[in-house]
């Protein structure tokens, strides 16, 4: 059985005063020193393990056992290197769940692709232009998030069991790159032009650089959450990644590649799409979550001020996103245009508003792409993953000789 009760807290025997428990709060929990356990006659309940935000800090010998109110998403100074007792339930499912999808990008037959591909009248230039557009900023956007992730985004969030998922949430980004580069390698793509379009042609690059601010400014080493205006910048970073990056400017391109695979075109490339929705959509519900929790244990964050200033980054982005629309889509294909993705992008943006406390902001909106949902359908996921593989090519492979 698991045991989270303190020893220490009942170290007084027969000849030494009992120890008076008074519950400090979690966040004066955190301000006292762990000195005040060195007597057994402390009157005050003693601090948890005092460490850092990054959980490298010296390890405490004899500080009291990890409590579930010492846990907080951010700003928590309890020790970081025990994911036990769980607070976050959910961020612990999500991980085990992520972790019960696990696909290689190997696994899917690209065959027909690279068949189609080749043949000089297999696909329009139109369709051509789709493939290698989406290629293009999907191969740079997804390392651009796992940079994100590791480098600005995880030291701030100081929670073991988020951490946990932020760890497999940045190997499922490694596994989407490697997905696009193994699409485009055995398509026979000029890979040059298509790692590159992420400089060379504006419709790529505009979504990255609306996004980069953002995490430069936490990827800064000397900043440091704490200050209502820290604190601030660090959601607002969560907001820019989850809810819009990932959460609308991925959404065109997905529906693009996955409406071709619908009319049974580029198969394999649309179900390497289909398994990275699926972990984008686990991704971004995950962040909402983290973000919901933080207003909910900082509700002075969430400032009209910051709520309005949220509005407008959401609006800005649909409109970016519309115009990816019209760059990738200049003519209507596929029973696709670039003014159902007008509907369908403010639809999503309702949604995302929904998603995190603020009124929706595009009355009336429709969604043109319903079977995008039927994707997205959770309880098909077992369906889904019904036709994968099982036995890995790196299992298959190990030599043990
Ligand atoms: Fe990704
Ligand atoms: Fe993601």
């Amino acid at each position: 059985m698991l045991n989270w009760e303190d020893p220490l807290a009942g170290l007084a025997g027969p000849n030494v005063a009992p120890v008076k428990i008074s519950r400090a709060s979690s966040r004066e929990a955190t301000l006292f020193p762990s000195s005040a356990i060195t007597s057994p006659l402390v009157q005050e309940t003693p601090a948890p393990p005092k460490g850092g935000a990054s959980g490298l800090e010296a390890i405490q010998m004899g500080a009291r056992r990890i409590q579930v109110d010492d846990k907080r998403i951010i700003n928590c100074r309890a020790d970081l290197n025990q994911l036990v007792p769980f607070k976050y339930r959910w961020a612990w499912q999500k991980y085990l769940d992520a972790c019960a999808n696990h696909w290689m990008p190997q696994e899917i037959n690209m065959t027909s692709d690279i068949a189609l591909w080749k043949s000089s009248d297999g696909l329009t230039e139109d369709e051509r232009t789709i493939i290698k557009r989406n290629l293009g900023f999907f191969s740079t956007a997804d390392s651009l998030v796992a940079n994100n992730l590791v480098l600005a985004v995880y030291r701030h969030i100081t929670n073991p069991e988020c951490r946990q998922y932020l760890l497999r949430q940045a190997f499922e980004e490694a596994l989407h790159t490697h997905a696009y580069q193994y699409a485009i390698e055995s398509l026979g793509m000029d890979e040059g032009e298509v790692f590159n379009m992420y400089r060379e042609l504006p419709a790529v690059a505009r979504k990255a650089e609306w996004a980069l601010p953002f995490t430069q400014s936490l990827g800064d080493p000397a900043f440091q959450t704490g200050t209502p205006e820290n604190d601030q910048r660090l959601l607002r970073d969560l907001i820019a990644f989850y809810v819009i990056f990932e959460g609308i400017f991925f959404y065109v391109g997905f529906t693009q590649i996955l409406s071709m695979g619908r009319r049974n075109k580029m198969t394999g490339t649309a179900e390497q799409f289909q398994y990275i929705l699926r972990d984008e959509s686990m991704h971004m519900n995950f962040g909402i979550d983290v973000i919901n929790q933080i207003k909910i244990e900082n509700p002075h964050l969430w400032s009209a001020t910051f709520q309005a200033e949220v509005v407008q980054l959401i609006r800005e982005a649909v409109d970016i996103e519309i115009q990816y629309a019209h760059d990738t889509m200049p003519r209507g294909i596929l029973g696709m245009n670039a003014p159902m993705f007008e509907d369908y992008l403010r639809f999503i943006a309702n949604r995302r508003c929904t998603q995190i406390g603020l009124p929706e902001q595009y009355v009336g909106a429709t969604n043109p792409f319903p079977w995008m949902s039927e994707i997205l359908d959770l309880n098909k996921e077992k369906n889904f993953f019904e036709t994968r593989v099982t036995e890995y090519q790196t299992g298959g492979a190990l030599n043990w000789d």
